[in-house]
């Protein structure tokens, strides 16, 4: 048996199937040609053992808690540099030096401005839509509105619809949201970093000068950097598998968006807050830590449990002392959700429940508490995580389309449904 060969029998027969070593990580087994050796498939609905791709982005190491982005710590990038740092990282595989930061700055501003006709498109929805069914439906009509960059085989059409993908998102964004509360939509000021233009564009109003907080600003920044990629989530995946036919890179967004708005994935944020209100006090607690750990009651502990990380999220710790940040500088630091949120947090961490299952709090756990001490609906709050992750989405679709070795996406299946049967007319039927 060849060293890096792994070894399966199958009714009898023997087969060997290639191992392949990432950069870091676990190995894979290739099982490409498993089928057609042996007529059986794997079984792995919830891919908890099955890598999908190939990918050199993002890397997490669920045991020992660790993000990187093409090889450099969350922390690192969070602490240290701003968010479109971290797109230009995640788009083009490396850090910018200071003039491709300034020109890449300056192409995202150009491309800020959505087409005016989105107005319009707006005025269909009725003011109680929830936001996100609003992004999904504006990323969809992006390629109604875009469509000199749907070309997936033009490399400069890529780009263009990458950089307008993450350029035009925020704004339509902050539009979701100023249709939400019937105020008039404000434009985006290209002399405004992104993030600050982003606020403004949520905040301000015709009839008043809106000063940027600094420390907000950064606050948002920060947390658009922790949400910006994240391996093969499920809405990563979507957005792969949705672009592996060759669909045009605004329907595959769309696509992610509405995977993203799930409460066991993004959704998460908004069920976790309301769940901390639902808790109401301190003393409730228990009541719903003993519901999370019985089997009976669908109750889940939001913002609690991940995939992959059976260790603290290492973006939940930053989204941790950003929520402190945020709510000393908005004079919220006795915010009683606050003081749910961090009394559930350690009553969790030192159940056996919790423990034995490896369930710690993920980026979703304090980053509700965060949005609402800063002015957004907990109806705004996926769509906030979706506008840190279209760059991700953006990257991963960008590196399947360029990957020459790609094809379109089609599992198969464990059939148990009937056998072949005969067709009886309904004349003849009982
Ligand atoms: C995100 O994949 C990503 O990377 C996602 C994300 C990203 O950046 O893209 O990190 C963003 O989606 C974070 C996760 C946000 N979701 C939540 O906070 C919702 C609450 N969490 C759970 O629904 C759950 O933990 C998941 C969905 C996140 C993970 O579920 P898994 O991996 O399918 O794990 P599982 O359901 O098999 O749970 C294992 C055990 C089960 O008990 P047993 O059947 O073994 O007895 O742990 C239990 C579960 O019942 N469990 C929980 C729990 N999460 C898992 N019990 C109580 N409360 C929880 N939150």
């Amino acid at each position: 048996m060849q060293p890096n060969n792994a070894q399966i029998t199958v009714q009898g027969k023997t087969i060997e199937l290639p191992i392949r070593k990432g950069t870091i990580g676990p190995d894979i087994i290739d099982i490409a040609s498993l089928y057609k050796k042996t007529g059986t498939f794997t079984y792995d609905p919830g891919f908890t053992s099955t890598a999908s791709c190939e990918s050199r982005i993002t890397y997490i190491d669920g045991n020992q808690g660790i993000l990187l982005y093409c090889g450099y710590p969350i922390d690192d990038l969070a602490e240290h540099g701003d968010f479109l740092e971290t797109c230009y990282l995640l788009l083009f595989g490396s850090l910018p030096n200071r003039a491709n930061k300034k020109e890449f700055d300056h192409l995202v501003q150009q491309h800020h401005m959505v087409d005016e006709q989105f107005s319009r498109f707006f005025q269909g929805f009725r003011r109680d839509s929830h936001p996100m069914a609003v992004m999904v439906a504006c990323l969809g009509a992006m390629s109604a509105f875009y469509h000199d960059s749907i070309d997936i085989t033009d490399p400069q059409q890529r780009n263009i619809a990458s950089i307008r993908l993450i350029a035009k998102i925020p704004t339509l964004a902050a539009m979701a949201y100023k249709y939400s509360i019937s105020q008039p939509f404000i434009y985006p000021l290209n002399t405004l970093h992104y993030t600050e233009n982003f606020l403004r564009m949520c905040f301000a109003v015709p009839c008043e000068t809106y000063s940027i907080n600094p420390i907000i600003a950064r606050a948002i920044d920060r947390i658009f950097i922790l949400h910006a990629d994240h391996e093969q989530n499920a809405s990563t995946s979507t957005v792969r598998l949705a672009g592996s036919s060759g669909a045009n890179p605004f329907a595959c967004i769309a696509a992610g968006v509405a995977c993203l708005w799930g409460p066991a994935h993004g959704g998460a944020n908004e069920a976790c807050l309301k769940m901390l209100e639902e808790i109401g006090s301190v003393q409730r607690i228990p009541e719903f830590i003993n519901r999370a750990k019985n089997k009976k009651d669908p109750f889940r502990l939001m913002g609690f449990g991940h995939r992959v990380y059976k260790n603290y999220d290492p973006r939940a710790k930053i989204m941790q002392k950003t929520c402190h940040e945020v709510l000393k500088e908005l004079d919220l630091k006795d915010d009683p959700l606050l003081k749910i949120a961090v009394e559930l947090e350690d009553i969790a961490l030192h159940d056996e429940y919790f423990i034995e299952k490896k369930l710690y709090p993920n980026v979703d756990f304090y980053s509700g508490i965060t949005l609402k001490a800063l002015g957004f609906p907990t109806s705004m709050f996926t769509v906030l995580f979706a506008l840190a992750r279209s760059v991700g989405w953006v990257a991963q679709w960008k590196e399947m389309i360029e990957d020459p070795a790609q094809k379109i996406g089609r599992p198969r299946q464990l059939y148990t449904g009937p056998s072949k049967r005969n067709y009886i007319q309904i004349q003849k039927r009982p």
